[in-house]
């Protein structure tokens, strides 16, 4: 498949008569894709029912008749004033109990059915207008589930919604109080009304209480999208899309995935470093222009999985974006690398965000293609750069992961609703598996929790999944390559208390987590032979083989020799070393890759994307700082 590149347009910013001019220079940049209307609502429908989609109509002739394949996207992330008053309860309410204002985006509540209701029917009139159009050649749903922390609303509707998800899931209240073990600090309830939503309790709410909550909101994303999906699957043949985001956990995303085509994402490198990744300031200096090395491909490994194979970036960092605590230019070359890596890592498409920079709201600040006088931005030739490579590589293909990550969403809710330590997150513990993966020059895969089949797989890791599924308990049981589980993984119950026997339950090998720790990031256990365990350790006892001890004598690493525990979260180095001592087991070749080169291969190809601030060699070849180089794979 040929790999293209597109952008964001918002046709309503500009007057109609630039817009033939705009699309005629997409497509002289090398563009193929142009995505508009999710935030479109109020020019849709400017009051209840009555419609002017003449505008929309027009841009759509404008843009698909100069030849690019438009991307429309349901208006439902932007509700308009009007309907705030139809809908006054629809607004999503805080954990301190604050309902959310209009003024800004994604003000609605997912538990709302009326407003679910509304966007049905925008996407059914949306569907019978443009679901046969042929410039329509993909719909994007709705704009970044749980943008702005919106996943989670402790509203009267989320209240209602989840008591009747209660009464469903439980059938009892015996049942559930069983389950929750409410009997502690005499929690019991007796009817399904009496059971409030878990936010502004005296001290911390019972964790199964949470994890109901969390599963229950995950279920309303997965229902709300779903909606929207069904109505547009009677009207278009084309694929239906998400953009997710980077380090979002709220909902399950291998569920949204199910009802799907493609999965997209949004990569801001340098937005995610500054505001939503750990790091030391050394590092953060070191990375400030180009973002962690390791970010993007995560999530392209993740949302590549979410989307059965077919992954997209729907927005990409062009420049300077506006949210961020700081907002530093990427280095010249980072808009062409960070798209080629997203082709390395099996994109399709990748899309720029945006085209022309906003002069006006809340996103000025915000780069595009193009300044907001209409002059050429810093990304515009590299983005036609990419678009000029590609026809020289179109075919990069796939290959082959021998890694594998297992990624788990509901662990992710469990460890937030009982982290038992202040820096215990599911994201950041399977993110650092993921780094010593790639520092080793590995291809990885990220699996989710369910899968039944490891045999492609010489190396998983499998680090704090709460419970071990069926399926993939029995896949451990046959895996013929090395399996790392642990630490926190299958050590509780699916209602995330302790089982007995204790966990974890592994198959072969006796193993059990007799007391856990938590410690301070400065107060890190010793290992013998060198290393480090941070963060958790976890007291194992059992007949399992002793594979690695801490200085104390406890045991570390404890299994057998296909599965193996990690009693605790080894710092990075120590990470790499567990990695190269089991790649070595298995004759896996791995690299010592300088700091901040990556590779990735391909089917027929191995790409070198430089994130070092400076040039770096390559068994003999420079490359320069924000440089990607690619060979034929022998
Ligand atoms: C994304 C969002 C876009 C735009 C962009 C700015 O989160 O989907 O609409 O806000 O960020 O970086």
């Amino acid at each position: 498949m040929k790999r293209t590149l597109g952008v964001c347009y918002y046709p309503e910013h500009w007057p109609q008569d630039k817009w033939a001019s705009d699309a005629a220079q997409m497509v002289a940049t090398g563009l193929t894709w142009v995505r508009i209307g999710e935030f479109g609502w109020s020019r849709m429908e400017p009051s209840p029912e009555t419609f002017t989609w003449d505008w929309l109509d027009h841009a759509i002739e404008v843009l698909g008749g100069a030849g690019l394949k438009v991307i429309l996207g349901t208006p439902t992330a932007t509700p308009p004033r009007w309907m705030i008053d139809k809908h006054p309860d629809m607004l999503a309410v805080d954990a301190e109990g604050r309902p959310r204002k209009f003024g800004s985006r994604r003000h609605y509540d997912f538990s709302h059915l009326g407003y679910r209701d509304e966007c049905r029917r925008i996407a059914r009139l949306m569907g019978e207008r443009y679901g046969a159009n042929p410039h329509i050649a993909a719909w994007q749903i709705d704009n970044e589930y749980d943008c702005h922390d919106t996943t989670l609303s402790y509203s009267d509707a989320a209240r209602r919604g989840f008591q009747d998800w209660l009464a469903q899931k439980y059938q009892s209240t015996d049942a559930l109080n069983r389950a929750w073990g409410n009997v502690f600090w005499s929690m019991e309830y007796d009817s399904f009304d009496q059971i409030d939503l878990p936010n502004l309790t005296v001290t911390e709410p019972n964790h199964p209480h949470q994890l109901a909550f969390r599963r229950y909101s995950s279920d309303q994303v997965v229902a709300f999208n779903k909606v929207q999906a069904d109505v547009l699957r009677r009207h278009t043949k084309a694929p239906l899309i998400h953009n997710y985001m980077g380090r979002i956990t709220t909902f399950d995303h291998w569920k949204v995935g199910q009802d799907l085509d493609i999965a997209s994402w949004d990569s801001y490198p340098i937005g995610f470093l500054s505001d939503r990744l750990e790091g030391s300031p050394a590092f953060k200096h070191a990375f400030l222009r180009q973002g962690h090395p390791d970010m993007q491909a995560f999530h392209h490994d993740l949302y590549r999985a979410v989307g059965k194979g077919r992954m997209w970036v729907m927005e990409q960092q062009p420049g300077p974006v506006n949210w961020a605590p700081y907002n530093p230019a990427p280095l010249p070359g980072m808009a062409r690398l960070w798209a080629w890596e997203a082709f390395a890592h099996g994109a399709e498409t990748v899309c720029y965000f945006r085209w022309r920079q906003a002069p006006f709201a809340q996103e000025q600040m915000h780069a595009g293609l193009l300044r907001p006088d209409s002059a050429p931005a810093p990304a515009l030739d590299e983005a036609r750069q990419v678009a000029d490579e590609i026809e020289t590589l179109a075919e990069v293909g796939t290959a082959p992961s021998p890694a594998a990550l297992v990624f788990d969403y509901e662990s992710a809710w469990a460890w937030d609703a009982q982290p038992q330590g202040a820096d215990f997150e599911m994201f950041r513990l399977a993110f650092a598996a993921y780094c010593a993966l790639r520092r080793a020059g590995l291809n990885v895969d990220i699996l989710p929790p369910e899968t039944a089949d490891l045999s492609a797989y010489r190396l998983v890791m499998a680090p704090g999944i709460m419970k071990l599924s069926d399926p993939m308990r029995e896949a451990l049981a046959s895996f013929k390559g090395i399996a790392l589980i642990g630490p926190r993984t299958d050590t509780k119950t699916d209602e995330l208390s302790i089982p007995t026997p204790l966990g974890p339950n592994l198959p072969g090998a006796d193993i059990s987590v007799s007391l856990t720790e938590s410690m301070p990031p400065d107060d890190a256990i010793a290992l013998e032979g060198g290393g480090t365990f941070a963060h958790w350790f976890e007291h194992l006892e059992g007949s399992a083989e002793v594979h690695v001890r801490t200085t104390a004598g406890h045991p570390a690493i404890m299994g057998t020799a296909h599965l193996r525990y990690l009693a605790g979260w080894p710092d990075d180095a120590t990470f790499d070393q567990i990695i190269a001592d089991a790649c070595g087991e298995l004759d896996l070749k791995t690299q010592q890759l300088p700091d901040g080169l990556r590779i990735r291969d391909t089917a027929t190809h191995r790409f070198v994307f430089n994130y070092a601030n400076h040039p770096t060699d390559w068994h003999g070849t420079t490359i320069p700082a924000a440089g990607v180089h690619w060979e034929p794979l022998s």
